[in-house]
Formats: structure tokens, C-alpha cells, sequence
């Protein structure tokens, strides 16, 4: 595109964007991995699953960076974090991460509304949601955890969860989409 409509600032805040997203791709990726190597076949398929839901927010901001007349730069991503020690790390660093990343999100909707770029602004809402959907998951399997696995230590349980994990929606209703 001849014309560019974004700022450099925001081109490359949304280059920063874009890579982080990347980041959280292979952070599901790495989890996953250990979550199937642990034994944990459900944990592991909803984690490789929201691997590729990371990968897609990353494409949207290239496609949105480029149709806007700036230029997405592909750039080397970080390294996942360590293993973590058990299920329960694996799920409170996952929303630790989505917390993390919300914020950064955030600062992208801050910036276009000091340069008023409504554009973005607009084009940012959809990840705010999105922001709300995934803290709202995992916050949901860290509740069914501790559901599993608070009362007593109990393999049963901790089977069933893995199960129904396995299962779990890679989305929900935020509030004001709810029928009631
Ligand atoms: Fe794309 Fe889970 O943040």
C-alpha cells in the first residue's frame, strides 16, 4: 500500500504487538508439549489448540499492519518460559501470561486514543474482547483445578478434569452477550 494510515509509533507498536503474539504461540506450544509428556492428554489438546488461536491474532495484526500501509516485521521470538513444576503452574503462568498480555493490548488502545487514530482504536477492540474471553477460560480450568484437587488428592478426579479439558470451549460469553 502507497499510503501510509498509521503512525510510525503505532506501526511499530503493533510490530511489538504482533511478535508478543508470537511469544504467547509458543508458550500454549511449549506448555503442551510438557502438558502430553506429564500424561495429560486433555491439557495438552486444549493448549495446542489455543496455540493456533495465538498464531491467528498474530496474523490479523500483519494483515491489519500491511493493509494500513506500514510493514509487518517478522522478527525472531523469545523463548518460551522453563517447564513448569506441575498442572497447577502450567495454568496459573497461562494466566499470568494472558494478564500480561492484556495489559500490553491495553496500551495499544491508550496510544490510539492519544494520537486518535480511531482506526486502531476500533481495530483494538476486538483484542480487548478477546482479552476478556481468554483470562476468562483460563480462570474457569484454574476454578475446575482446584475443584479436582483441593478436598483431597484424588486420581480420579484429576482423570475426569483431564478428560473434560480435553473438551473445554476455546471460547465463551462475556456478559453482554449473554441471553438471560
Ligand atoms: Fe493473543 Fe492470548 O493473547
Amino acid at each position: 500500500m502507497k499510503t501510509k494510515r498509521i503512525s510510525d509509533a503505532m506501526e511499530e507498536a503493533l510490530n511489538d504487538q504482533m511478535t508478543r503474539e508470537a511469544h504467547q504461540a509458543q508458550i500454549y506450544l511449549a506448555y503442551a508439549s510438557w502438558a502430553e509428556v506429564q500424561g495429560f492428554p486433555g491439557i495438552a489438546a486444549f493448549l495446542y489448540k489455543h496455540m493456533h488461536e495465538e498464531r491467528e491474532h498474530m496474523f490479523k495484526i500483519i494483515k491489519y499492519i500491511n493493509g494500513r500501509g506500514g510493514r509487518a516485521r517478522i522478527e525472531q521470538i523469545a523463548a518460551p518460559p522453563a517447564d513448569p513444576q506441575n498442572i497447577s503452574e502450567c495454568l496459573h503462568n497461562t494466566l499470568q501470561h494472558e494478564i500480561d498480555n492484556s495489559a500490553e493490548i491495553d496500551a495499544i488502545v491508550n496510544q490510539a486514543h492519544e494520537e486518535k487514530d480511531w482506526a486502531t482504536f476500533n481495530f483494538a477492540q476486538w483484542f480487548v474482547r478477546e482479552q476478556i474471553e481468554e483470562e476468562t477460560l483460563i480462570n474457569g480450568l484454574i476454578d475446575r483445578f482446584a475443584l479436582a484437587t483441593d478436598a483431597e488428592p484424588n486420581n480420579a478426579n484429576l482423570y475426569d478434569l483431564d478428560r473434560d479439558v480435553a473438551d473445554a470451549p476455546q471460547e465463551v460469553l462475556i456478559p453482554r452477550e449473554e441471553e438471560f
